[in-house]
């Protein structure tokens, strides 16, 4: 072999790592037409992440703008872009143009290696002729050409030029055996019988890739439609031993989504239309639509219209945005009228403004967070897999496109129960045997949010929430009346409520008006209001039929317009009457911070109350029947399905089935809002579901 300087004409994702390791060989000229691509290298810096500066200083490579250069190497391998233009046909103009440089600056006897991705005969039906006419060299004579494809697969460490079998082909033998000497010093090589083999390799490797995902995406619609889990299934096909592992998604970036249409134009050339390739180029150009129209359902059914979209670039862990279908679906989202907002640690904020949409730092941008419903993970990039663990994305959902593909219509096994007791009390005499109902098998399909019957107990049960899985948080209770026997300094005052609030999974605070004898009015209730606003909590109020002199509509109303941040759950619908309900579904319309939950929604379960209580509650008798009952949460749900939370007074009342029984009325999606997701955007600091 006779090579003692090779030269690099396109130093990107493909031709720098290639230059690194040829370097550890040969003397390297490294030629690229972007000037500040060459400073870059030349400072050792490279921008794409492909190489480490410390490779990139040892390698020695002579980085160079400048076209003469290549009359000092006796192997010119050219890696230059080949993408496709708006009509999806190959845009060969880069290689045409490196072609022309080439040919202008190449020394007699020179070796020309194309490694770009082409379609079968653009290294010797277009590129020879016109390094022939640059060159007034004849190919066979003055210079010789091959090709060798390029399967490198950017931010993949494992799989780097040197760990990888490299298809070889020379326009003849001699030309194919220096080939093969020269990237054998590299890694392992296997040589092709002629360029066009070669070339035909390359680009069918990545439509194989694509036609596979387009088939899993095309699953991914149909199992959707007839509400399946593709992944259940594809986990079950694929403990067979041929069966194939390709995983539905966006499929962007410059190869996969690129080279079919390399093909797929020649054999149209030549007289045969691709109906197979095209068929899953369609499916894969078009899953963003898919994915959008899955967002677009979830923030229309919680009434959120803003998004933060995590990731845009066309892969995880790599900076390259080119190509990236997350552009189509924040495009395709915009356009039903969807604020976007995304972020991507590897792209700058000025990159984002400019090809994607508003840009939003999610721990730095706290104004903007606080209107997002909803965070899509679009690339699961390590660095934003971390980023999600903050507490900023505790109150949200955050949902990878795989939670898209998979949803399931089916209301998910974990749903959350967001107003349980805890512990044991004389007055209303319940013995310790909670604990038996939080750990009996009726309930293996829920998670607590729980609350003390006491003050005395709120260290405990924030201890108990914290060990235990079954919790996913608990509220404080507070007696705000320092004038009762019950209320000690140590449990009620506000400062030992604000020391408790620091605490993890601490998600609300909780009064009883009526039982403390407090109007909600009472300026005795103010710090605690203002505790729940500066930890963004919701304060959730006991409203019964005896309640309504303290906890009343109107107070209320009044609550709210003075503290307007202050988030209110009102307990059993706002009261145990159904006039109370009504005003309370009128005020959970008319505040935007107002919730009710459904505990105790059964009158006859409210008649029959538990035998052994000491409590006396209202004289006024419970007449609704179940059907008011049942017409007035419908109704609510129509309004306000956002602001409804289920709750089943558990711990209070015995374990029944029967506290679903309005929820079970309404259709699957309205029940998973209101059974998952309204918990988990209200409760900031509940433990991940
Ligand atoms: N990136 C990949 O993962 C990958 C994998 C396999 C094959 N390929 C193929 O390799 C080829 C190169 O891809 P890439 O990802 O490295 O592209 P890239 O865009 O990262 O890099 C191409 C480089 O070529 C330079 N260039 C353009 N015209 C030039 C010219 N006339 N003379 C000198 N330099 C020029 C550009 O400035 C750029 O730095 C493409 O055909 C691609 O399809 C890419």
């Amino acid at each position: 072999m006779n090579i003692n300087t090779i030269a690099i004409v396109g130093l990107g994702y493909v031709g720098l790592p290639l230059a690194v390791m040829l370097s550890k060989h040969f003397s390297v000229i490294g030629f690229d037409v972007n000037r500040t691509r060459i400073e870059q290298l030349s400072k050792y810096n490279d921008l794409s992440h492909e190489v480490s500066y410390t490779d990139l200083e040892e390698s020695k490579i002579q980085f160079t703008t400048e076209p003469a250069f290549l009359k000092k190497a006796q192997f010119v391998i050219v890696c230059v872009p080949t993408p496709i233009d708006k009509n999806k046909n190959p845009d060969l103009s880069y290689v045409t143009s490196a072609s022309q440089c080439v040919g202008e600056n190449i020394s007699s006897g020179t070796i020309i290696v194309y490694e770009s991705t082409v379609y079968p005969g653009v290294t010797e039906d277009v590129c020879v002729p016109i390094l022939e006419t640059f060159s007034k060299l004849r190919c066979g004579e003055g210079f010789k050409v091959g090709y060798s494809p390029e399967r490198m697969n950017p931010g993949d460490k494992g799989h780097t030029v040197d760990k990888i079998i490299k298809v070889v082909a020379g326009m003849d033998s001699e030309s194919s055996n220096t080939i093969n000497e020269v990237y054998s010093t590299i890694t392992t090589t296997h040589v092709a019988p002629s360029i066009k083999v070669a070339e035909a390799a390359k680009v069918i490797e990545n439509i194989q890739r694509d036609l596979n995902i387009a088939l899993m995406n095309e699953l991914t619609i149909i199992f959707d439609k007839m509400d399946i889990d593709v992944h259940a299934v594809l986990d079950a096909a694929s403990t067979k031993w041929n069966f194939h592992n390709y995983q539905p998604g966006l499929v962007g970036g410059h190869c996969i989504g690129v080279d079919p249409y390399y093909l797929t134009y020649k054999a149209e050339e030549i007289g045969h239309h691709a109906q197979v390739i095209l068929a899953g180029r369609h499916i894969n150009d078009d899953m963003h639509k898919f994915y959008a129209g899955k967002i677009v359902k979830r923030l229309h059914k919680s009434g959120g219209t803003n998004i933060l979209v995590l990731g845009l670039t066309f892969k995880p862990n790599v900076p390259d945005y080119r190509n990236s279908r997350v552009k189509h679906l924040i495009q395709e989202l915009q356009e039903y009228n969807i604020n976007v907002y995304a972020y991507d640690p590897y792209l700058s904020k000025e990159i984002i403004e400019q090809y994607f949409c508003q840009y939003c730092h999610p721990l730095e941008d706290k104004e903007a967070m606080q209107t997002i419903d909803l965070t899509l993970l679009a690339v699961e990039h390590e660095k934003l897999l971390n980023l999600i663990k903050e507490s900023v994305f505790n109150k949200h959902d955050v949902i990878t496109l795989r939670d898209l593909q998979s949803q399931s219509k089916r209301v998910p096994i974990h749903i959350i129960d967001t107003h349980t007791f805890y512990g044991t009390s004389d007055m209303f005499g319940v013995q310790n045997h909670t604990k038996t109902y939080f750990t009996n098998n009726l309930f293996d399909t829920t998670k607590f949010i729980t609350i003390p019957f006491d003050s005395s107990q709120n260290k405990e049960v924030i201890t108990h929430v914290q060990h235990n899985d079954k919790f996913l948080g608990c509220y404080l209770l507070f007696n705000p009346n320092n004038t009762m026997a019950s209320w000690k300094e140590e449990f009620d005052s506000p400062w030992a409520i604000d020391t408790l609030l620091q605490q993890n999974h601490v998600v609300g605070l909780k009064s009883f008006p009526s039982l403390f004898h407090t109007s909600i009015q009472d300026q005795k209730y103010f710090p605690y209001y203002e505790l729940a606003i500066k930890h963004d909590i919701p304060l959730l109020f006991h409203c019964s039929a005896s309640g309504s002199d303290y906890s009343s509509a109107d107070m209320i109303r009044q609550v709210c317009t003075q503290y307007p941040r202050l988030k209110l759950i009102l307990a059993h619908f706002g009261g145990l009457q159904i006039e109370y309900m009504k005003l309370a579904v009128a005020l959970a319309q008319e505040f935007p911070n107002v919730y009710l939950n459904t505990t105790s929604l059964d009158p006859d379960r409210i008649k029959r109350q538990v035998s052994n209580t000491s409590y006396v509650r209202s004289d006024k008798p419970v007449e609704q029947s179940k059907s008011q009952i049942l017409e007035l949460f419908l109704d609510a749900v129509e309004k306000i399905p956002h602001k409804i939370l289920f709750g089943s007074d558990l711990g209070y009342y015995p374990p029944e089935e029967h506290s679903m029984w309005p929820i079970r009325e309404l259709p699957e999606e309205k029940q998973k809002q209101i059974l998952i997701d309204n918990p988990k955007k209200l409760f900031r600091k509940m433990k991940k579901v």
